[in-house]
């Protein structure tokens, strides 16, 4: 069970690249994969979320080389290409992984069988197992909606036209990749914007997506081309240290070349509002996604109620955001956050006992959390093997009077792999054992 120790106080500085972007990279391999010609991408998110995927794609008969040094090559097979596994495909921990593929892998003319690790077998996939459904598709879950999902080769799926019952990313793109293998055309309107990297993507590999207001259309029966990938660095990952750099007096940290799609960049918003003092510059483009450079100095945050707005376009952030908030002057209330409920945690009730074991004032409620900033202490705290709740209470360090332990920590390495040697880098005074 590997443990951070993080001392307590302490500031951050630094010149520093997170690593490539998580969502983005799992994109990169699946459309890759069904593309004709070499996709290289390069940035490649080396964590084990990522490289899950991959291996799904091994699985199926495609050829990939590396990673290495952040390269991979993907011998696209075309749309047709893919092979019947001969194992089960293991998904590890990804959400992102098992719930695209099942979109993709509604349409193939092979059965297969989609698992995963502890806390993944406890995540919600009828939301994609039920619209999938309505377009023919023949998916088994487990008992109460969870993997393993069997899927069933089906003749030929129905294109469907499908309003997302909640903003889902990840749904949404297993409706757009089960469409491109759909007899019409397939439209998803979304209740409001959420990452829209695959459109991005497949527009990007050549297949045409029509997008009108909240509403992203593909038709099947297309094909992709295989293209250049250069995958930006994660906002997602950048967020600790917007994060702990805002929280620390005296901090001054540049991020570069992160990913800023206006679908993702919620962090900074919320964190503008809270006062923080955040520059973007050097602004870029990297495969069809905007970049830039990011510099964050300490400044005193003080607490908001979060705009319902943001709150997809910072879904992953949000145990980053309460670390701000027990670190902001007054209340900080979040709601219309209920998804939070079912990510790698329950990440509304594992921050509040994570918060409330350091003395902050802190309560859940059904979708959200309300936080009172102050001074608090240092303790132990379980992450329920949760990377984005081990790397939140890492940076909660730099403010707590004592050390905080942080149980169950291996799961960084899905997302940030050397997040804790990057931490210290900038100056967090923090161990793994
Ligand atoms: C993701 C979408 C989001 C996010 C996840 C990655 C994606 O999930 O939380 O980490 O890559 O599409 P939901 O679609 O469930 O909101």
């Amino acid at each position: 069970m590997t443990r951070y120790i993080a001392a307590p106080g302490g500031r951050l500085v630094g010149d520093i690249r997170v690593p490539g972007d998580k969502s983005i990279s799992h994109r990169s391999i699946i459309l890759g994969s069904i593309a004709a010609g070499v996709t290289k991408i390069s940035g490649f998110l080396e964590g084990q979320d990522a490289l899950a995927t991959i291996d799904a794609f091994r699985a199926m008969g495609v050829v990939i080389d590396g990673p290495d040094a952040g390269v991979v090559m993907v011998h696209g097979v075309g749309m047709r290409g893919l092979k019947s596994p001969a194992r089960n495909i293991d998904c590890g921990n990804a959400g992102t992984a098992m719930r695209l593929l099942t979109g993709l892998l509604a349409g193939q003319v092979f059965d297969c069988t989609l698992t995963g690790d502890s806390s993944l077998r406890q995540r919600p996939m009828r939301r994609v197992a039920t619209p999938l459904g309505g377009m023919g598709a023949n998916i088994e879950t487990a008992t109460a909606g969870c993997p393993p999902l069997h899927i069933y080769s089906v003749a030929q799926l129905t294109a469907i036209d499908y309003t997302l019952p909640v903003a889902s990313a990840q749904v949404k793109s297993a409706m757009l990749l089960a469409g491109l293998y759909a007899n019409g055309h397939t439209c998803i309107t979304e209740p409001t914007p959420t990452r829209d990297h695959t459109e991005r993507m497949l527009a990007a590999f050549g297949y045409s997506v029509t997008r009108r207001d909240n509403q992203i259309c593909v038709t099947g029966g297309g094909k992709l081309q295989a293209i250049d990938i250069d995958v930006p660095a994660d906002i997602s990952s950048a967020a600790f240290f917007l994060v702990g750099a805002s929280i620390a007096p005296g901090s001054d940290v540049t991020l570069r070349h992160v990913g800023v799609n206006p679908t993702r960049t919620g962090i900074i918003d919320i964190l503008r509002l809270m006062g923080a003092d955040i520059t973007l510059f050097n602004a870029g483009e990297a495969g069809g996604e905007p970049t830039a450079d990011i510099r964050v100095r300490g400044r005193r945050l003080h607490g908001v109620t979060i705009p319902v707005g943001l709150v997809p376009s910072a879904i992953d952030e949000f145990p980053a955001i309460f670390i701000a908030a027990a670190n902001a002057e007054g209340e900080t209330v979040l709601t219309g956050a209920e998804e939070l409920r079912v990510k790698e945690s329950d990440r509304i009730q594992v921050m509040a006992d994570g918060l409330h074991a350091l003395g902050v004032q802190a309560e859940p409620t059904a979708d959200g959390m309300r936080i009172v900033g102050g001074l608090y202490g240092g303790g132990e705290i379980d992450s329920y093997g949760d990377h984005r709740i081990a790397m939140a209470f890492s940076m909660a360090a730099l403010r707590a009077s004592g050390a905080v332990t942080i149980r169950d920590c291996a799961n960084v390495a899905t997302s940030f792999p050397g997040f804790a040697g990057l931490a210290r880098h900038c100056g967090l005074t923090i161990h793994t054992e």
